[in-house]
C-alpha cells in the first residue's frame, strides 16, 4: 500500500493529518523504538503518543532512526493531566519537545478535561496551548475526551476552535452527540481505542460482514471509522496485525453495513474508558 494513499484530513487551521495512524498507548518504552520502526516501515505516517504513555523518547528515536524526514510524519502529544496551570503546561510541552527531540509536534492536545480539578478552568490550559501554537512549536492545537459543554465553554471564552477532540468510539459507543457538535463547528474527530482494545471483534454483526467481504473483523471496524470520517489510529505490537490495519484502502462497506454496525452502539454502557465528566486521575 503506498503511503499516498491514505487520505488526508483537513483540518480548521490549513493544517491537514493522516485519517489512519499509529497509536502507542500500552507499549512499553522499551518495545516502542521497535514497534514504532515497524509501523514506519509499514508506512504509517502519524503516530499518536502521549506524556501519559512514558514512550515519547523512543517515539522520537524511532522516528530518527528511520531516515524518513521529520516533515514526513505527523506526530501528536499530549498534556499530562497534572500540568493544567500555565506554568506547568508551557514546563510539560518544553519537555515533550525535549524528549520527543523535536523542535515542534504536530498536534498537541489537552489530554483530559479534568472538569472537577483546577477549579474546573480548562480555559486558562486552552489558553496556554494557544501560545505553542502561536509560536509555532504546535502546528496545531486541540483537545482529547471532552464532552460537548466542555467544548462550548471554549467557544464562549476563548478564540481557538481546536482543530481536533480525541474521544472515545467504537462501534459498541458510537459517542454520536460530541462527534456532531465537532462537525458543526470544525472540530474533526478523533477516535481512540477505535476496535475496543479488540471487544468488538467477535461480534456478530462484524464477523459476518467480514467473512462475506474476506476481509478481518479489524479491518472492516476500521474501515467503518474511515468511511465515518473520523481519524484512526489503532495499536498494535504485533506485526502482522499492524500491516491488516493499515490494509483498508482496497475495499468498502455499503451503506447498509455502515448501519448495521452504527447500529451497535450500545449508548453509556458501551464505553469502556472514565466518564469525561468525572475522570480525575492525576499521574503519581
Ligand atoms: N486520548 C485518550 O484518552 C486515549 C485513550 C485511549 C487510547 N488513545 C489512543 O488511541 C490509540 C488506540 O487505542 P487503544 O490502544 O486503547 O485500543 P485499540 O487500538 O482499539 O486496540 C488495541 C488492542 O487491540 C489489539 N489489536 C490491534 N489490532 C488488532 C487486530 N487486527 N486484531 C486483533 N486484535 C488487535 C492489540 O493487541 P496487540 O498489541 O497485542 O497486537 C491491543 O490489545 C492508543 O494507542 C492511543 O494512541 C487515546
Amino acid at each position: 500500500m503506498p503511503v499516498s494513499t491514505i487520505p488526508h484530513i483537513n483540518l480548521n487551521d490549513g493544517n491537514t493529518i493522516p485519517q489512519l495512524g499509529f497509536g502507542v498507548f500500552q507499549i512499553d518504552p522499551q518495545d516502542t523504538v521497535e514497534a514504532v520502526s515497524e509501523a514506519l516501515r509499514i508506512g504509517y505516517r502519524h503516530i499518536d503518543t502521549a506524556e501519559m504513555y512514558g514512550n515519547e523518547k523512543e517515539v522520537g528515536e524511532a522516528i530518527r532512526n528511520s531516515g524518513l524526514d521529520r516533515s514526513d510524519i505527523f506526530v501528536t502529544s499530549k498534556l499530562n493531566n497534572s500540568f493544567h496551570e500555565p506554568g506547568d503546561a508551557r514546563k510539560a510541552f518544553d519537555n515533550t519537545l525535549a524528549d520527543l527531540g523535536f523542535d515542534y509536534v504536530d498536534l498537541f492536545l489537552i489530554h483530559w478535561p479534568l472538569p472537577t480539578l483546577y477549579n474546573g478552568d480548562y480555559v486558562s490550559t486552552w489558553k496556554t496551548m494557544e501560545e505553542f501554537k502561536a509560536d509555532g512549536r504546535a502546528r496545531s492545537i486541540g483537545v482529547s475526551n471532552f464532552q460537548t459543554d466542555h467544548l462550548e465553554k471554549l467557544a464562549a471564552e476563548t478564540d481557538t476552535v481546536p482543530a481536533v477532540n480525541q474521544i472515545e468510539v467504537h462501534p459498541y459507543f458510537t459517542n454520536d452527540a460530541v462527534r456532531a457538535y465537532g462537525q458543526e463547528h470544525g472540530i474533526s474527530t478523533e477516535a481512540w481505542s477505535p476496535i475496543a482494545q479488540g471487544g468488538v471483534l467477535e461480534d456478530s454483526t462484524i464477523t459476518q460482514i467480514a467473512d462475506r467481504l474476506d476481509k478481518t473483523p479489524a479491518q472492516v471496524v476500521l474501515r467503518w471509522h474511515i468511511q465515518r470520517g473520523d481519524i484512526v489510529f489503532p495499536k498494535s505490537a504485533t506485526p502482522s496485525r499492524m500491516q491488516e490495519n493499515f490494509d483498508l484502502f482496497d475495499f468498502e462497506l455499503d451503506e447498509d453495513d455502515v448501519a448495521a454496525i452504527s447500529a451497535l452502539d450500545r449508548g453509556e454502557d458501551g464505553r469502556t474508558g472514565p466518564h469525561p465528566d468525572t475522570m480525575d486521575k492525576l499521574p503519581s
